[in-house]
């Protein structure tokens, strides 16, 4: 790069030494270069994208230890994702500084903390948001006379969370699940005020300018130094197009992360943690340790729990976090509705004939084949299996274009198609509790820590917490949210760290100028020791990590599961430590084999018009949706893709019969299958697929 703007250089001084005639070549030597850089970026990008999938990479090192694995990788000694707590203040989760992937632009951020907001419900306007609703509190809770019945009401809504279970109190009103996700985008900030990305009350960049950002990131990068209150986020900066193949427009990287309230209850067993082992490692911890601790982190495999391993060897199936993350919308916000056409192959819903609308985040979609008329079931980018997308009309989303041409002399048509795109991945699900409202020692609550009322609470620093009348705060405001009584928990705190910004219990006077001790009611973690509850966890790390895409990782997961569970997979060493060879009968039988059944079409070779090659597809019938068919109501499944198609296909058991075979009566929303497949469906048997379904079982 440096020796191509040095030619750029010497060409100029020579065009300025008045070599006129040689104009045009410059042009096209500048041409040239210019689009020279583009690849180069262009060739970076593709390289972070076959190394791994979008996803965390690192956080910053700050503690020490003599084996690789005690030092922080995508987990912190903090947490996953270095999350931690500000629970004293209102809004605010606590999340530091990383290094992440999102569609292969690597990018570092700030000290993030970012706060419950959501995209906007009614404006399309960019970078509209608004403040997540806090859930009530409970009625019966109100209803108690006395602070102390209400605090022993509110711990039966919390052991009903933490249990899970209803019949203790109807908790799923008042613990709300939020989605949090971290999106990012190429934008057209090509002018030079720098572009807060997404608010905080903690952090903001620390630079008046793109350029000044850049600079002070160099600076910090060539002298090892940091930003103190880490406001330096490292967002590149590239060539998106050229003006008349020499002018070029720049497009500047912007994340923020945002987060969007779930429509339904998510329970709290569909999350499993992932065994992240050098996290682990860090501090010695066992699984059920690790599981409590900051650090874990969790997956979202399938919509029913005990899930099962699967590996699926023809379809791929949407998991639970697609499901959730495709009520996220892209950055036109809630209002977001768009059809992606390009290449003249709209993108349909999954096993739908419905158009998708790709204004929401997704990464699975199926789009309608010219010429034969079977559908394909596409998962966005090439392999990065984390990676969701949504396209936005926003004009600050720098856009690109294609020109696609069809036919040949004189029917060659051509179409340009010009798209918008922005990425994501999810971070992390956080409960919202009644905590956030309940204030049952009524204090005054002031508003905004900066607002005149609001620094009443501290008095220019002559109130600090204590338990005086005259060092306790007066009221509360945003950034000391104490409306907790001290007495609601008891005892052990997980994982404190120096980052976190709480304190154990503060004196706060009520309305009567009594001191109450209280703590703080804001977000965290894993919420202190509830009596006879227990720790509850508020915060589920759902983030995926980029190595996880990368074959070295895959390599060393399998290696990792064979070591870790001996009992499924000891058939898979090669000698067993007493050097004897593993006989597979001493073996359980891994769960995955009964996950479905599976069965294939009958033979076909095109129909009238539409002749193809002789060939048959698979599909899988799970378990759930032989429940589905059992109450007379009809599945719909893809087929595995041969002969460059795949088919959409219903199932139903047919007629009024109590028992039946089921028997696919829609294939590709038609009644037949365009290219001859009949409705039977055969069992297939090979040994690992269970009995057929007959009604019997
Ligand atoms: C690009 O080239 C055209 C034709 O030569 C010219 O009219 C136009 O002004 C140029 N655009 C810019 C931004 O220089
Ligand atoms: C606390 O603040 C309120 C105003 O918000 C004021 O009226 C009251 O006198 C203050 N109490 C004390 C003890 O300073």
């Amino acid at each position: 790069m440096v020796t191509m703007l040095g030619l750029i250089l010497v060409l100029m001084v020579g065009s300025m030494a008045g070599m006129k005639a040689h104009n045009e070549d410059l042009h096209d030597t500048v041409s040239t270069l210019a689009k020279q850089l583009m690849m180069q970026q262009l060739m970076f990008e593709e390289r972070i994208r076959s190394d791994g999938d979008s996803g965390l990479k690192q956080c910053r090192v700050n503690n020490g230890g003599t084996k690789p694995y005690h030092m922080p990788s995508y987990s912190s000694k903090k947490g996953a994702g270095s999350c931690h707590d500000h629970s004293n203040h209102m809004r605010t989760l606590g999340i530091g500084e990383f290094v992440a992937v999102l569609n292969g632009v690597e990018f570092r951020t700030r000290h993030n903390d970012y706060l419950l907001r959501m995209p906007s419900r009614s404006s399309i306007e960019y970078e509209a948001m608004e403040d997540i609703p806090f859930p009530d509190v409970p009625q019966s809770v109100l209803a108690q006379t006395n602070v102390k019945d209400q605090i022993h009401e509110m711990q039966q809504y919390f052991k009903a969370f933490q249990n899970q279970d209803s019949t203790i109190r109807n908790y799923k009103p008042y613990f709300k699940p939020v989605l949090c996700y971290l999106e990012g985008a190429w934008t057209t900030d090509s002018d030079d005020t720098i572009t807060e990305p997404y608010e905080s009350d903690r952090h903001w960049l620390d630079a008046h300018s793109w350029k000044d950002l850049e600079q002070k990131i160099r600076f910090n990068a060539y002298a090892g130094r940091k930003s103190t209150l880490e406001n330096y986020a490292f967002l590149p900066r590239k060539i998106m197009s050229l003006i008349n193949d020499t002018i070029p427009v720049m497009a500047q990287w912007n994340y923020r992360i945002l987060c969007h309230p779930l429509k339904k209850d998510l329970p709290t067993d569909r999350f499993r943690v992932v065994d992240d082992l050098g996290t682990r490692m860090m501090f010695y911890r066992n699984l059920d340790q690790h599981t409590g601790s900051r650090r874990a982190r969790f997956q979202l495999p399938t919509k029913d729990a005990p899930w099962n391993e699967y590996s699926d060897k023809m379809t791929s199936h949407r998991e639970l976090l697609d499901e959730l993350m495709e009520q996220i919308p892209g950055k036109d916000n809630y209002g977001a509705f768009h059809v992606d056409e390009a290449f003249g192959l709209k993108a349909h819903k999954v096993k739908s004939l419905e158009t998708k609308n790709a204004g929401y985040y997704h990464r699975w979609y199926q789009t309608d084949k010219k010429g034969a008329m079977g559908l394909s079931l596409r998962h966005r980018g090439f392999a990065d299996k984390n990676v969701f997308m949504a396209m936005t009309r926003q004009t600050k989303v720098a856009p690109m274009e294609v020109e696609d041409c069809k036919g040949e002399g004189s029917d060659r048509v051509c179409k340009k198609y010009k798209q918008r795109w922005t990425y994501a991945i999810p971070l992390e699900i956080v409960y919202m509790t009644p905590l956030l409202k309940w204030n049952p020692y009524d204090i005054e609550y002031k508003g905004d820590a900066s607002s005149p009322k609001g620094q009443s609470v501290e008095e220019n620093g002559k109130r600090t917490g204590g338990f005086s009348r005259a060092t306790a705060y007066n009221g509360t405001h945003h950034q000391l949210y104490y409306h907790t009584p001290a007495e609601f928990f008891q005892g052990r705190v997980v994982d404190v760290d120096k980052a976190d910004t709480f304190k154990g219990s503060s004196g706060v006077l009520d309305k009567r100028g009594i001191v109450r001790p209280m703590t703080s009611s804001g977000t965290r973690v894993v919420l202190p020791n509830i009596p006879y509850i227990g720790m509850v966890r508020q915060r589920y790390p759902i983030m995926p990590i980029h190595s996880e895409g990368n074959a070295i990782w895959k390599e060393l997961s399998a290696l990792k599961d064979i070591i870790m569970d001996l009992k499924h997979y000891g058939y898979m060493m090669e000698k067993l430590p007493d050097g004897s060879k593993p006989k597979l009968k001493d073996y359980l039988k891994h769960s995955y084999n009964e996950k479905g059944y599976k069965f294939y079409l009958d033979y076909a070779s095109g129909a009238p018009g539409a002749y193809v090659g002789r060939h048959r597809h698979h599909f899988i019938l799970l378990k759930e949706d032989m429940e589905t068919l059992k109450s007379r109501r009809p599945v719909t499944v893809i087929t595995t893709e041969n002969n460059g198609h795949s088919h959409m296909i219903t199932v139903r058991i047919p007629g009024s019969r109590a028992v039946g075979e089921p028997k696919m009566f829609r294939c590709d929303g038609e009644e037949v299958c365009w290219d001859g497949h009949t409705r039977m469906m055969h069992i297939k048997r090979d040994g690992e697929a269970p009995r057929f379904y007959n009604g019997r079982n």
